[in-house]
């Protein structure tokens, strides 16, 4: 990878990206909202056919799963309809696409982890958008990665800031503890996204940081790493208030194309909090 065009370069994965790239021999065009709208095809087939990138990482998204559900046109067009874009302009350059997509694109009824062959099955706006996303991508275009990676915290809003915020301005929190999957960091993600550009082996990947937990059990980690001696209740689903999109009970994935390529192994969840809390200065 010489030229990569970075879409979203203010989120979460958008910012890590920077970060490791950052003193690295390969050229970096920045996008945004503001300078590059994924829904407007032709501004996204000019920049590209000026530019030129060898590679395009898309990390703009709508990623407010609640509000995609009231939001439906929006959440479309931006999960769907953006990626459609990119897939045809990165395929009348040439160039290769990262598509980054979710583990919402399945049911979450399962009992052990989904791999990439698992049939996708979304409950919710925000994931039958995202899936149309894939798809669209894999009609248009043969370059393309398409890399699922769930509950991701970085530089920007996630559940690590919440739940900080939230014990400074309560005694108590209750947090879910039975809805399963793989917290995963920016960095981390952006680390692996940077290995799997460099292979050339295209298709799906997951990727998310090794082993899982429950919201309970992830909140309870990021109190202990910040030395917070608030009250945390564990509760069911079934015992909090109801949120506008449905959750999936289990959404853990398995970096199985990854593991079958003998890829290094994304770091353990707890090791790859610790990191991020020591980098924010969230440590207690
Ligand atoms: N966050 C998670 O828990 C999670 C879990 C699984 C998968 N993912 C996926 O991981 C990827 C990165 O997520 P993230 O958490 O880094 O996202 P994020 O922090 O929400 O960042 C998304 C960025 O995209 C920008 N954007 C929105 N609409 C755009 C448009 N039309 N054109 C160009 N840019 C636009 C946003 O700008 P504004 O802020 O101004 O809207 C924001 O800077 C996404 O594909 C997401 O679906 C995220």
């Amino acid at each position: 990878m010489n030229k990569v065009l970075i879409t979203g370069c203010n989120g979460q994965l958008g910012r890590a990206l920077n970060k490791l790239l950052a003193n690295k021999d390969i050229e970096i065009i920045n996008t945004d909202v503001d300078n590059l709208d994924i829904c407007d095809a032709a501004q996204v087939s000019a920049l590209i056919k000026k530019e030129q990138p060898d590679t395009i990482i898309n990390c703009a998204a709508h990623t407010a799963v609640d509000k995609c559900e009231t939001d439906r046109e929006n959440a479309a067009r931006i999960n769907a309809l953006g990626p459609k874009n990119l897939a045809a302009a990165a395929k009348e350059t040439g160039a290769q696409l990262v598509q980054v997509s979710t583990d919402y694109v399945f049911d979450g009824n399962a009992s052990k982890p989904y791999v990439e062959t698992d049939t996708p099955c979304p409950q919710s706006v925000y994931g039958s958008t995202k899936l149309d996303g894939e798809r669209a991508v894999m009609e248009i275009m043969d370059k393309y990665y398409i890399v699922r990676t769930a509950w991701l915290y970085g530089d920007g809003n996630n559940f690590v800031k919440t739940m900080l915020r939230l014990a400074k301005e309560r005694d108590t929190i209750t947090v879910v503890n039975d809805q399963f999957g793989s917290p995963t960091s920016a960095m981390e993600l952006g680390r692996m996204i940077l290995h799997i550009v460099d292979s050339g082996e295209y298709g799906i990947y997951h990727a998310t940081c090794e082993g899982m937990t429950n919201w309970h059990d992830f909140a309870k980690a990021i109190f202990t790493l910040a030395k917070s001696n608030v009250n945390l209740i564990p509760v069911t689903t079934a015992e909090y208030p109801a949120s506008v999109a449905k959750r999936p009970a289990y959404s853990v994935l398995e970096n199985a194309k990854l593991n079958s390529q003998g890829a290094y192994r994304m770091k353990q969840w707890e090791d790859a909090l610790e990191e991020y809390m020591a980098e924010m200065g969230f440590m207690g």
